[in-house]
């Protein structure tokens, strides 16, 4: 009897310390790296997109002159999918009502199929970067209505049939959407004052008229805004409430280290994808600067990069825990050497290689889950 008992406390004494060295050992875990692994962990075979290959497309934004030297070599192994930066835009690609210029366009796509990467069309209508000839007649006045819906459902015709089968996604309509006055839904743009509302619906039908199979794009900037994004949620319900094919939403993702909040873009991504739509991520890029009236050059420091790190580990949490509604996600531009968003004399460095396309301290978070 008293045998059986000291054998039955010290075992169980025994179980006890085992079970608090297993809950010490698990804490102090957690609070290192919590279920991540180390940057030493991290798979050196592995390139971005490797990392992502059960996740989602990863593109970038690219002219003919990224697809030369160092970065074309760079470009091959860290992503999987192409953007025009400009050159697919109406102004570049049908500068003149009668010549289309698709040189430049084609480089890009063959380059894309020469290397098995995908090419995402960036976009058939726009109010930016489309010739004024487009909306006006040969003496320089407004065109009407009619004219104006011809010449857009003859360019969106032309551009997308050019690439069918090539070009699986499209950016159909871009920036629609009014930014801060909650009495209207659509932005005054040239397309909107000369044809009314009837443009929306139009410029989505006749891109699936030429090419059924691509995936077509509502994109926008500040969908994460609550005010925008509810503008852009009435539009689209309504869209697909009379059977218009959109299936996308592309967030362009232009942020900064504050902006948008993890709460917003969360919220962002459910109430879209509540419509049944896929998400992608069209244009990432995240500056170290939080405003335009930021104007003072503070440099790369150590706290910005901090907040930059900390921004992109939370936004490519959040879309690996979306992954089933987000299809890609797209760069926009190749490495810190050169960013659109970079003003003059002031460097932004909101992309996740260096100007020696080195990775920053930013890419090894977003590969380390
Ligand atoms: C930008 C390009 O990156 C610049 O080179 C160009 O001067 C202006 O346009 N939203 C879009 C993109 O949809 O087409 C824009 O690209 C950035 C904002």
């Amino acid at each position: 009897m008293k045998t059986r008992q000291i054998i039955t406390r010290t075992l169980t004494a025994l179980i006890s310390v085992f079970a608090l060295i297993s809950v010490i050992m698990l804490l102090s875990n957690c609070g290192e790296t919590g279920s991540k692994k180390a940057v030493s962990e991290v798979d050196s075979t592995k390139d971005l997109k490797d990392f992502y290959e059960d996740y989602f497309v990863i593109g970038v934004a690219v002219g003919p002159n990224n697809l030369e030297g160092d970065q074309a070599e760079m470009i091959k192994k860290h992503f999987n999918s192409l953007t025009a930066e400009n050159v697919m835009k109406p102004a570049l690609i049908h500068p003149e009502e009668n010549r289309y210029a698709w040189d430049n366009a084609d480089k890009i796509v063959d380059f894309a199929q020469a290397n098995g990467m995908k090419v995402h069309g960036h976009t058939l209508c726009w109010h930016n970067q489309t010739g004024a000839w487009m909306f006006q007649d040969s003496q320089g006045n407004q065109v009407t209505k009619e004219v104006a819906l011809a010449r857009l459902k003859d360019h969106i015709t032309q551009v997308v049939s050019r690439y069918k089968g090539k070009i699986y996604v499209w950016d159909v309509l871009n920036e629609a959407v009014e930014d801060r006055d909650s009495t209207k839904i659509y932005r005054e743009t040239m397309w909107y004052k000369i044809c009314g509302e009837e443009y929306i619906r139009k410029v989505f039908q006749w891109a699936h008229e030429a090419d059924p199979n691509a995936v077509l794009v509502y994109n926008d900037y500040n969908t994460e805004n609550p005010g925008k994004r509810d503008r852009i949620y009435t539009m689209l319900k309504k869209l697909l409430d009379e059977g218009v094919p959109v299936h996308v939403v592309g967030l362009q993702g232009h942020w900064n280290i504050n902006d948008p909040t993890e709460q917003n873009l969360r919220d962002a991504i459910e109430k879209f994808s509540s419509l049944g739509l896929k998400i992608q991520i069209t244009e990432l890029d995240v500056s170290i600067y939080t405003s335009r009236a930021d104007t003072i050059d503070i440099g790369f420091t150590p706290e910005r990069e901090q907040k930059q790190i900390d921004f992109y580990k939370m936004a490519f949490d959040v879309f690996r825990e979306k992954k089933d509604v987000i299809t890609g996600v797209t760069f926009w531009n190749v490495s810190d050497r050169y960013s659109w968003r970079d003003r003059r004399n002031m460097k932004c460095y909101p992309l996740l290689f260096d100007e020696n396309l080195k990775p920053k301290k930013a890419y090894w978070e977003v590969v380390k889950f």
